[in-house]
C-alpha cells in the first residue's frame, strides 16, 4: 500500500477520498486531520505547501498542485527527488473556456458601454462591429489558451497567441519571443493574459505593454495578479489607452479594501473564479499520474524546473 496525503479543505478531502476508494483501493488516502506517519507519505496534493513540508515528508516522490498554476511553490527549495505536477483536468479547462468566452463576448458586444449608458438613461445604439474585425490575442499558448482559442474560433474573431516557443495553431496567428510581442499587440483589440507567473512574466502587463496596444483596447487578466502593474492599469484606463479591464486575479487575494480596483468604473473584478478545481476531476487526474509514475511513464502536467511552469 502506498500513502497519499491531501492537504486542503475537509469537504474536498471527503469527495477525493471516495474517488480514491473506488478507483485506487491500492493507494491509502489521508487528509491532514488523519495525521498519518509523515515518513510514509509518497504523494502529496495541496494548493499551498505546508511549512517545511520537504523535511516533514522525507520520502515524498510526487507533489501535486491542486491547480493549474504552481507559482505558490518555491522550486529551488524542492528536493531534486520530488517531482512537481500541476493539474490538467477537463473541468478546469472548461471553466476557463466559459469565463474567457463570456468576457470576450461582453467586450465584443459592448455590454460595459451599454451598462454605462443605461445608468444615464440613454437609449444609444452603437455600431456593431463584426467578429471578423475584433482582434483577440492571448498571452500564452498552453493548455488553457489553446482550449480558449478552440472555443473562440467558430465566432470568426481574428485570433493570435504569444508564447515562448514556436508552434502552429489552427486558426490563429502565433508569435514567439519578446520582439514578436509588439507586433501582436499592435493588432489586438482584446488581450487575454493566460500566462503562468514566473520571474519572466511578473509585471508583464505594464504601461509599456499597454502603449503597444491600439487606443481603446481591452484587457482580460485570468493569469495571476502578479502579471499586472496595478497603478499602470489605472493610468491606462483613466487616459483612455485602455477601455475596459476584466480581472479575475489580484496581486494580493482577497484584494484589500480600499484598493482602487474595487470602485473603478472600467474594471470588472471577479474573485479568482474563472476556473475552480473540481475535487472529482482532481482526484482522477492525480490517480492517473500516480499510475504513470509507477509505470515510469511521462507524467501529465510535470513542471519543468528550469522554466518554473
Ligand atoms: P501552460 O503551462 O499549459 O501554458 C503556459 C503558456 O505560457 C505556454 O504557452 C508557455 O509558452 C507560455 N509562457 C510561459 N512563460 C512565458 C514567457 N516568459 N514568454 C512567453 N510565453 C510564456 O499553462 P496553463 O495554460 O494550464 O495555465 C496558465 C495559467 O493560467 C496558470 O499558470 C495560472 O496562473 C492561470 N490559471 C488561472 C486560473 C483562474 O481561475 N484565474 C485557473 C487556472 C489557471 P511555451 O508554450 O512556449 O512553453
Ligand atoms: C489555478 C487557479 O491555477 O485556480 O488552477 O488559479
Amino acid at each position: 500500500m502506498e500513502n497519499f496525503l491531501f492537504w486542503g479543505e475537509r469537504d474536498r478531502a471527503s469527495v477525493m477520498r471516495e474517488i480514491f476508494a473506488a478507483d485506487a483501493p491500492d493507494i491509502a488516502f489521508y487528509d491532514a486531520q488523519d495525521q498519518p506517519d509523515p515518513s510514509s507519505i509518497r504523494y502529496l496534493a495541496t494548493w499551498e505547501p505546508p511549512d517545511g513540508f520537504d523535511a516533514t515528508y522525507p520520502n515524498l516522490e510526487l507533489l501535486f498542485s491542486t491547480g493549474a498554476g504552481v507559482d505558490q511553490f518555491d522550486l529551488s527549495a524542492l528536493p531534486q527527488s520530488v517531482k512537481l505536477v500541476r493539474l490538467i483536468d477537463a473541468h478546469l479547462t472548461d471553466g476557463m473556456v466559459d469565463y474567457v468566452t463570456a468576457a470576450v463576448m461582453s467586450l465584443h458586444r459592448d455590454f460595459f458601454q451599454y451598462q454605462r449608458t443605461q445608468r444615464e438613461a440613454l437609449w444609444q445604439q452603437l455600431t456593431v462591429l463584426p467578429a471578423g474585425q475584433r482582434r483577440v490575442s492571448i498571452l500564452g499558448a498552453g493548455e488553457l489558451s489553446l482550449a480558449v482559442i478552440n472555443a473562440l474560433r467558430p465566432f470568426g474573431f481574428p485570433l493570435a497567441a504569444w508564447s515562448r516557443s514556436e508552434r502552429n495553431i489552427e486558426g490563429a496567428a502565433h508569435y514567439s519571443g519578446l520582439q514578436a510581442l509588439e507586433a501582436m499587440l499592435g493588432q489586438t483589440d482584446i488581450l487575454i493574459c493566460l500566462l503562468p507567473l514566473t520571474s519572466e512574466t511578473q509585471g508583464i502587463l505594464d504601461a509599456a505593454l499597454f502603449r503597444m496596444l491600439p487606443t481603446g483596447a481591452a484587457l482580460v487578466n485570468v493569469g495571476r495578479g502578479g502579471h499586472l502593474v496595478d497603478a499602470d492599469l489605472i493610468e491606462a484606463l483613466d487616459s483612455g489607452q485602455l477601455s475596459q479591464a476584466i480581472l479575475d486575479v489580484a496581486s494580493s487575494e482577497p484584494l484589500q479594501s480600499g484598493h482602487p480596483f474595487w470602485a473603478h468604473p472600467r474594471i470588472l473584478l471577479t474573485p479568482h473564479i474563472a476556473s475552480v478545481t473540481d475535487p472529482v476531476g482532481a482526484a482522477k487526474a492525480i490517480i492517473a499520474n500516480i499510475r504513470r509514475h509507477r509505470a515510469s511513464e511521462p507524467l501529465k502536467g510535470l513542471v519543468a524546473r528550469e522554466k518554473c511552469y
